[in-house]
């Protein structure tokens, strides 16, 4: 039998170069960002739930740095573990001009001029609490006093050579502020990618063990970042964000976490004309590891599958741990 079908969209679909002709997204290595985490002793530590990634000493780093330019990924951002000594009810080592982040900074941009290294603006591997922002003795997150605090570390970062500062904080106000700071110190050439929608998500878990930076349990202050941190209910409020830090100078707006979140990644694409990035977190890359590591799943194929439809959903940036790793499948073809 024979339908009657004039219409018959596999017709596209029936040849290699055909579906070229009608692809409309694709995933190369200049969209990645890789971010990596390190610390201030010699050697490696394994992160349970994140096989496949390490936190870095110095020499890895740079190794890492290089690798990820050969693979072409041109950009890192750096999550620095504090040493628990340093820290603080006022985070005060994230602007130490001498400190983890910035002496990574410059060792990496005098090693690697053409690496973009991008920076993590927030207190949280810094603070006492673990929290993004300063707390109140009655257990309050403080907006403003943080947000004067984050202007220190992002100028002390950009003085290092960061080329761009990511505030993740989700304080009110903080990237007119940072901008201001930045213009003011004479880094008016280091952009801001904002978190823009970031949520206050169970899927960053594996990140906080990489990094002990869970919020601490017990004393007045709060158990999670939901004062903060956008409820995951919200795609509207998605937009409030998004109309602010593009008025306050945002350079570049991103979504966090990205899979469950494709929908709001959309919204902000066909509301700015900013580009958009997208961070597929450390609990997004822990499912997608342990299933394939159990052979429950083709980890290339499922890998650049959940990439491609971070990209459809609109973004032109995105922030993964399989970033080298998806590059160089690219590279095979
Ligand atoms: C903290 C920060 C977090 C991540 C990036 N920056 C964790 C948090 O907000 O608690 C998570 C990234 C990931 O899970 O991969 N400022």
């Amino acid at each position: 039998m024979t339908l009657e079908l004039p219409v018959r969209p596999r017709r596209n679909r029936k040849h290699p170069a055909i579906r070229g002709f009608a692809r409309e997204t694709w995933l190369g290595p200049e969209h990645f960002i890789l971010p990596v985490f390190f610390h201030d002793t010699p050697g490696c530590a394994e992160i349970a739930s994140m096989p496949g990634c390490v936190r870095h000493d110095l020499d890895s780093l740079l190794r890492e740095a290089e690798g990820a330019l050969r693979d072409g990924v041109g950009s890192i951002v750096l999550f620095p573990r504090v040493d628990d000594g340093l820290k603080t009810d006022d985070g005060a080592e994230s602007w130490n001009d001498e400190g983890l982040v910035q002496r990574t900074i410059r060792a990496l941009k005098s090693r690697f001029p053409e690496l973009v290294v991008v920076t993590d603006v927030a207190l949280d591997p810094y603070s006492s609490w673990g929290h993004d922002g300063l707390v109140s003795p009655d257990g309050r997150i403080l907006n403003d006093e943080t947000v004067a605090a984050l202007c220190q570390q992002a100028v002390s970062q950009a003085a290092a050579g960061a080329d761009i500062v990511a505030p993740s904080d989700m304080m009110d106000g903080r990237v007119g502020a940072i901008r201001a700071a930045l213009d003011a110190a004479g880094f008016e050439d280091v952009s801001i990618l904002a978190y823009t929608a970031k949520y206050a998500s169970a899927f960053y878990g594996p990140f906080r063990d990489a990094l002990d930076s869970a919020p601490r349990v017990g004393g007045n202050a709060p158990a999670d970042k939901k004062t903060y941190q956008m409820d995951p209910a919200n795609r509207r409020e998605a937009l409030r964000e998004l109309e602010l830090d593009e008025l306050e100078g945002a350079d570049m707006v991103m979504v966090k976490p990205a899979g469950p979140y494709l929908d709001v990644i959309r919204e902000v694409r066909n509301a700015t004309t900013l580009p958009v990035a997208a961070y597929q977190v450390s609990g997004e890359y822990a499912m997608l590891k342990a299933a394939c590591n159990n052979g429950w799943l083709e980890e290339r194929k499922v890998v650049l599958e959940s990439l491609l439809g971070i990209r459809r959903a609109g973004a032109d940036i995105i922030l993964s741990y399989y970033a080298r790793q998806a590059a160089r499948w690219l590279r095979q073809g």
